[in-house]
C-alpha cells in the first residue's frame, strides 16, 4: 500500500490504522473523512525534531490551518510543539476555541479586513505576517490604540517559479501575495515598517508555493531571501532575526509520485542557510516553516458508498459516489490525482476501469478519471486516499449536499471529531 497505516484484513477490507474501513463507514455513515491522528503526530514530530536539530533555537514549524481547520486538530499540533498559521478571524476563533495559545498564532492574509486586524490584536495573536503597506497602517492604528507593540514579519515575494500548479504557485513577482523584492517595493516596505509605531519587525516571510518536490526550490528561496536581508541591512541597518519560509513540501498522491524526506530537506535547507549566512556575515536567523499538506494529507482517507454504476457503451464506466466535489473539489479545480480503492474488496485485482463521479449536477464533479479499482457493486465502500489536506477545508454545500462527518483514529480508538451536517445546519443562517 502507498501509505504505511493502510492494509487489508481477513475479510479483504481496507484497514486504516487497524480499523476496518467498511465498519467505520457502517458506524459513522458515508461520505466520511477519516483522519489517522498518529500519522499527523508523526509528521509533526518529524518537523519539530528536524528543526530543533538543524536550526537555531526558537525555530519551529507552524501548522498551516488552511489545510485542515477544525477544533480537533489544534490540541494535536500544539501538544507536538507546533505553532499555527491562521488566515482569517474564523481560523483564529477555531484555534482559540480549541485552547490553542494565541501567542503561537501567526496571522496571514493578503486582504485582512480592518475588523480582523483589530480582532487579531485584541486576541493577542503572537505575530502578524503583514502583507502590504495598507495593512501595516491598519495594524499600527489598532496596536497603538491599545497601547501594544505587535510583533510582525513582512511578507515578500522572492520572484521564484517552482514547478507546481499555477493556482498554488505564490512566490512569483506577479502575485497578489506580499511585496516583490525585484521591483524595489519590498525594500521600501521595510523602510516604512521599521519606523511604524506599534509594530516590531522581526523578519521576513516568503512562501513559494505548494506541492513542491525539489529541496532546491527552497534553497533558491533562502538565497533570495538572504540576499534581500543583506540589502536591507546595508541600506537600512535593520537585521532580521527570523525567516519564515512558508509551507510547500509535497506528498505522494499516487504510486508514481516521489515521496519527500522532510528531515533531509530541512537539514539541506539549514545547511544552505548557514553557509549563506557565513559567507554574507549575517547572523543566522531563527527559521519558521508553515507545513499544511505534508502534515495532514496522507493521514486522511475519504470513504464513500458506491451508488449507481453506469457504463456508456464505447466510452467509459462511471462509479457514482455519495459525495464528490462538495467534499473534495481538488479534481474539479486542479485535476489533482488521487489513489482510489474499493475498500470492500481491497485485496481483489484492480481490473475495472472507471471514472469516479460525484453526486452534483455538474459534469466536472469527478474525483478521478480512467482509473482501475476492483469491480464495485452498489453499496461497496470506495476509499480515496490522502484526502487529509484541502478537502474538509475546501468543502462546500453546493447542491445543498451536507458536509460529511470526520472521525479521528488515535491509539486504537475512533472518535467523532466533526459530526455530519444536518438540514437544520443548512437552514440555520437563513431568515
Ligand atoms: N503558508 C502560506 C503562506 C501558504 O499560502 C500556504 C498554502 C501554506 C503555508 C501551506 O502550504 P502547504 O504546506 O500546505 O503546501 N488549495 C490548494 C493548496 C493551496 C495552498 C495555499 N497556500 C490545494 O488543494 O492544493
Amino acid at each position: 500500500m502507498l501509505y504505511r497505516n493502510l492494509s487489508t484484513n481477513a475479510q479483504g477490507h481496507l484497514t486504516i490504522a487497524g480499523f476496518d474501513a467498511c465498519e467505520l463507514a457502517a458506524t459513522y455513515g458515508t461520505p466520511l473523512y477519516v483522519l489517522d491522528e498518529d500519522v499527523v503526530r508523526a509528521k509533526c514530530r518529524t518537523y519539530v525534531e528536524a528543526m530543533r536539530t538543524y536550526l537555531p533555537k526558537g525555530s519551529m514549524p507552524l501548522f498551516a490551518s488552511k489545510a485542515l481547520c477544525f477544533k480537533g486538530i489544534y490540541p494535536v499540533v500544539a501538544s507536538e510543539g507546533m505553532g499555527a498559521d491562521v488566515v482569517s478571524a474564523g481560523e483564529i476563533a477555531t484555534a482559540l476555541a480549541a485552547g490553542f495559545p494565541a501567542q503561537h498564532l501567526y496571522f496571514h492574509g493578503s486582504n485582512k479586513t480592518d475588523a480582523e486586524v483589530a480582532y487579531g490584536v485584541e486576541q493577542g495573536v503572537g505575530c502578524f505576517v503583514v502583507d502590504n503597506a495598507d495593512e501595516l497602517a491598519a495594524l499600527s492604528r489598532e496596536a497603538t490604540a491599545r497601547g501594544v507593540t505587535q510583533d510582525v514579519l513582512l511578507r515578500v515575494t522572492v520572484g521564484l517559479d517552482p514547478h507546481t500548479l499555477a493556482a498554488i504557485n505564490t512566490g512569483k513577482v506577479d502575485s497578489q501575495f506580499g511585496v516583490p523584492i525585484e521591483t524595489g517595493q519590498a525594500l521600501a516596505f521595510v523602510r516604512q515598517a521599521i519606523v511604524t509605531e506599534g509594530v516590531a519587525v522581526k523578519g521576513f516571510h516568503s512562501h513559494i508555493g505548494s506541492q513542491i518536490f525539489e529541496a532546491s526550490s527552497f534553497c533558491d528561496q533562502v538565497d533570495r531571501l538572504l540576499a534581500f536581508a543583506c540589502d536591507v541591512r546595508d541600506e537600512l541597518g535593520f537585521v532580521a532575526s527570523a525567516f519564515n519560509l512558508g509551507g510547500g513540501f509535497a506528498v505522494p498522491y499516487v504510486e508514481t509520485d516521489d515521496s519527500v524526506d522532510i528531515a533531509a530537506n530541512i537539514a539541506a535547507i539549514a545547511r544552505h542557510l548557514e553557509d549563506g549566512c557565513k559567507t554574507a556575515g549575517y547572523p543566522m536567523p531563527r527559521v519558521l516553516m508553515e507545513p499544511g499538506r505534508s502534515i495532514v494529507a496522507d493521514a486522511g482517507v475519504t470513504l464513500y458508498a458506491a451508488g449507481r454504476i453506469k457504463t456508456i457503451e464505447g466510452y467509459r464506466s462511471y462509479v457514482m459516489v455519495d459525495g464528490g466535489m462538495t467534499d473534495n473539489p481538488r479534481y474539479a479545480l486542479y485535476k489533482s490525482s488521487y489513489t482510489v480503492l474499493n475498500a470492500s474488496h481491497a485485496d481483489a485485482p484492480a481490473d475495472f476501469e472507471c471514472t469516479i463521479a460525484g453526486r452534483c449536477c455538474e459534469s466536472g464533479d469527478r474525483i478521478a478519471e480512467d482509473i482501475r479499482i476492483a469491480r464495485p457493486e452498489r453499496g461497496d465502500i470506495i476509499a480515496v486516499l490522502a484526502t487529509g489536506a484541502y478537502n474538509y477545508a475546501m468543502s462546500s454545500n453546493y447542491n445543498r449536499v451536507m458536509r460529511p462527518a470526520l472521525v479521528m483514529l488515535h491509539d486504537g480508538e475512533a472518535r467523532l471529531a466533526v459530526r455530519r451536517q444536518t438540514i437544520d445546519d443548512l437552514l440555520a443562517t437563513e431568515l
